[in-house]
């Protein structure tokens, strides 16, 4: 049985800590009363109705602002961006200096509304109703704007970033093109063109490409504009050597023999890539690429730290496979053999056999690499 139907007291924390389940947006709710500008972070902000234009918000009776609001019969709804959590950290403790360095217009009765608001409401109390240790304000909206940006999200006590679905999945869609190559090398990648090609709004290509950017994977030139991030021998190298590294940190790690089921599945892995070979050449490159990648996820995995897998997918080592690999009709298998001797080697708990196969395997992958880097002219 789980927390939501244990039928166990209420207490306050587990209260707190249920409804903290429900996400929410942030906002600063401003007023002005006897000639003094108040504001207080909050996220008990719903809307209420849409004939009339109405929505309702819930203070502490304790809280300054609260008074002043019942007191003034005005306020506004000030929501926050992604960018302004120090906002939602000013307007949060009973300071004096609050409004300091905050750019403010004057809206309804005065109320001061904070100029870079993701959004703005001005509002006029209609009613209020104490409900506990709060009171909840239900008003009307009398001017409202907005601005392009992205809410700042409150969840279990902690602000952070809310990402839209179709955001991840062109992010994911336009990662894949970039490390397939399947994207000009040379020319500018054009946002309306990959908008359209993804069926996708712009404003989500842009999004995934600040993420590949940050992956090192995509650049901007100053005149071109977005482009691919050339992959070099150099860089490959890097890559592998950092994929070893891993490897050995995860090898010197583990206590002594693998479970036999574990050491099952792991063969399972390394023999699903041979079924995209056919005599000795590669049929199907993406299934291919995929089962190796599954093969050293798989290794990496055994450490049981997520940390360690998502360093190991950033160094897009399946990425660089693919490029090199691009354009090459039907090639040759490297040093799939090598994975069984690891996988028996980790089994025997021989660390000292399993440091030298992991360096030998690197060594062959990075040969086959150059070769491939080379046979597209010294770049991919
Ligand atoms: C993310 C967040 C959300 C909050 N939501 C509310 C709220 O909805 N209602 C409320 O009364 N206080 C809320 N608070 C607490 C007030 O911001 C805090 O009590 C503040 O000191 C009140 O301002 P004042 O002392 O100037 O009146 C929230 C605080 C944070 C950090």
């Amino acid at each position: 049985m789980d927390r939501l139907t244990e039928a166990e007291p209420l207490d306050q924390a587990l209260y707190r800590h249920v409804i903290g389940h429900f996400m929410s947006g942030v906002a600063v709710i401003t007023t002005r009363d006897g000639g003094v500008d108040h504001g207080m972070t909050a996220s008990a902000v719903s809307s209420l109705s849409l004939d009339p234009p109405m929505l309702l918000i819930c203070a502490h009776t304790k809280a300054p602002t609260h008074t002043a609001v019942h007191r003034s019969g005005a306020f506004a709804v000030n929501v926050l961006d992604e960018d302004q959590g120090h906002l939602a950290a000013q307007f949060a403790g009973p300071r004096a200096d609050k409004f300091s360095g905050v750019a403010c217009r004057r809206g309804v009765r005065d109320v001061p509304v904070l100029a870079d608001a993701l959004a703005a409401l001005e509002c006029e109390v209609i009613e209020d109703v104490v409900g506990g240790t709060h009171r909840v304000f239900l008003a009307r909206v009398v001017g409202a704007r907005a601005r392009e940006g992205v809410p700042l999200a409150y969840f279990r006590g902690r602000f952070g970033r809310f990402e839209l679905a179709q955001d991840i999945t062109a992010y994911e869609r336009l990662r894949e093109l970039v490390v397939n190559r399947a994207l000009p090398l040379d020319g500018a990648l054009d946002v309306d063109d990959l908008a359209r090609r993804l069926h996708t709004p712009p404003s989500a290509v842009y999004y995934a490409m600040t993420r590949l950017i940050g992956e090192g994977l995509v650049g901007r030139d100053p005149e071109r504009g977005y482009v691919l991030v050339p992959l070099d021998a150099r860089a490959s190298d890097e890559a592998f050597d950092g994929r070893l590294a891993i490897e050995l940190g995860v090898a010197a790690a583990l206590p002594g023999r693998l479970d036999a089921a574990i050491v099952r599945r792991w063969r399972e892995i390394a023999r699903s890539a041979e079924s995209y070979v056919e005599g000795g050449r590669i049929a199907d490159v993406n299934g291919y690429l995929a089962a190796i990648e599954e093969f050293h996820e798989y290794l990496i995995g055994l450490a049981g730290n997520p940390t360690l897998t998502d360093i190991y997918r950033k160094l897009n080592t399946s990425g660089f496979m693919a490029a090199a690999l691009r354009g090459r009709n039907a090639p040759g298998v490297h040093a799939l053999a090598d994975h069984y001797q690891i996988i028996d080697a980790f089994a025997a708990g021989d660390a000292a056999e399993v440091a030298r196969l992991l360096t030998v395997h690197n060594a062959h992958t990075k040969q086959s690499q150059r070769e491939g880097i080379h046979h597209a002219g010294g770049r991919l």
